[in-house]
Parts: C-alpha cells; sequence; structure tokens
C-alpha cells in the first residue's frame, strides 16, 4: 500500500484564509504553481473560444454562481476530497501508472506529493470560476503539463512522458461523483447540492477538453 493518506499538503492552512488571501498565499508557496505568472505562454484559444465553448455545454451564468457557492463549503475540506481522489487514482493501476518512477516501477511518492498540492489550489480556483486570459493560459499550462515535452518537467520526475488522453474526461466522473457527498456536508438544500454539482460537472469536462488541446492534431482543436 503507498502512502497516499500521508501525503497532506498544506491547504489546511490555506482553508482558514479569505479566498483572495489564500490565493495570493498560494501563488507564491505552492511549487510549481504559476498561474498568473508572464512566464506562461498565451493560451492558443482565446476568451471568445471559451464563450463559445460555455455557450455549446450550457454553461451558464447561474452555473458560475453555484461553482463560487461551492467555495465557501469546499474550502476547509480539500484535505479529505484530495485523501478520496487520491485513493481512486491509487486504487486503479489504469491510472497510477501515469506517475509511476521509471527505474523502481513502483509509484513516485514525492511526485504524487508535489502535484497534489497544486491540485488542492485547483479545487479552489476551479471553484472561483474566473474565467480571465490568466486562468485560460494556466489552462493551456496543465495541458500541457499532462503531455510531453512538460509532464515531469515541475517536479523533476522521471516518470512516464505523458497521461493518455482518454483518461482525463473520464476522471470528470470519478471527481465529481466522489465530490458531491462534500458539497452536501455544510447544510446546503438538496436543490443547490444538485446545481452546485451540476455546474462542476460543466466544468471539469469544460477544463478537460481546454486541457486536450497539446493532444489534439493542429487546426482540429
Ligand atoms: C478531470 C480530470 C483531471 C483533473 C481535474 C486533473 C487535475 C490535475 C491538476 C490540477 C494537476 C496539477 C496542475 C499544476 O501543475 O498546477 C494535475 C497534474 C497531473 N495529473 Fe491530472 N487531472 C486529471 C486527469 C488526470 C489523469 C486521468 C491522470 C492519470 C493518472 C492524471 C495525472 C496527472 C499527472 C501525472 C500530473 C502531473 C503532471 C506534471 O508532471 O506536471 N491527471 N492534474
Amino acid at each position: 500500500m503507498y502512502p497516499l493518506q500521508l501525503l497532506t499538503a498544506s491547504a489546511l492552512a490555506l482553508a482558514t484564509m479569505t479566498p483572495l488571501a489564500a490565493s495570493a498565499q498560494a501563488a507564491t508557496s505552492i511549487p510549481g504553481y504559476t498561474y498568473g505568472q508572464k512566464s506562461l505562454a498565451r493560451a492558443p484559444y482565446t476568451l471568445q473560444d471559451l464563450e463559445s465553448l460555455k455557450k455549446a455545454m450550457l454553461l451558464s451564468d447561474e452555473d458560475l454562481r453555484y461553482l463560487r457557492m461551492s467555495k465557501a463549503i469546499l474550502a476547509d475540506q480539500t484535505e479529505a476530497i484530495l485523501d478520496v481522489w487520491y485513493g481512486f487514482v491509487a486504487s486503479t493501476p489504469e491510472l497510477v501508472v501515469f506517475f509511476k518512477n521509471n527505474k523502481t516501477g513502483a509509484p513516485d511518492g514525492a511526485y504524487l506529493s508535489a502535484v497534489r498540492k497544486r491540485f488542492g489550489q485547483w479545487i479552489l480556483d476551479t471553484a472561483d470560476a474566473n474565467y480571465d486570459q490568466a486562468w485560460l493560459d494556466y489552462q493551456y499550462e496543465i495541458g500541457l503539463r499532462h503531455t510531453s515535452p512538460k509532464k515531469n518537467k515541475t517536479d523533476k520526475a522521471d516518470s512516464v512522458p505523458s497521461v493518455n488522453f482518454r483518461y482525463l474526461s473520464a476522471l470528470t466522473i470519478p471527481i465529481t461523483t466522489t465530490l458531491k457527498p462534500f458539497l452536501a456536508k455544510k447544510g446546503a438544500s438538496a436543490a443547490d447540492v444538485e446545481k452546485m454539482h451540476a455546474a462542476w460537472v460543466k466544468s471539469v469536462l469544460m477544463q478537460s477538453i481546454l486541457w486536450s488541446y497539446p493532444y489534439v492534431r493542429d487546426g482540429r482543436f
């Protein structure tokens, strides 16, 4: 068994701050988290492309309101959520293979742990739903980080070069299904939990679509 439960991050500390302070703090304290930094390449798709994509998947302003409502509910639960998500990856050989160390063939604990810190911040960023150019540029970066040549670079991991694309969209389902009980834990009405969950499904799917860019042949994104 891999020590995934021990791969805790600093998100608990972040959860006690205001959302703005948490983002500012995260930008400086999470290794490899480069959201908003000038060094990032500009996304090859535009904010107008994003509007069209939102329209095509019925992601409405109401969905954005429900994503933002989820932030206060999820902020102090990110470690527990990550335990569930990492537990799923760890117990699914088809997925954990993308974190394996090339030399030992075993999952690379340091790599898993480093990614986990940014994953915790991603929960908060997804709930923020602040779709500006900086967010779009980081979407492009996250897509690159799932593929060669950027996978492994941020954490200097010696692991497989790319995550197979089919699993990116597939993971929308376990990620959002297992999130639902956490959305329900703070007394929101059943109707609000449904709406927050639906908004999360759309947002996660939309992000995996944006991350597909490096996988899709030129001009066909
Ligand atoms: C909806 C699906 C997925 C979501 C929401 C997601 C989310 C994330 C996030 C937030 C990061 C960190 C990005 C950063 O550096 O700031 C990341 C990195 C990573 N994810 Fe995913 N991911 C998904 C699918 C997958 C799948 C299916 C795998 C296969 C196990 C995977 C493996 C990885 C790996 C190996 C990294 C580290 C990449 C690197 O070397 O920088 N992801 N993911």
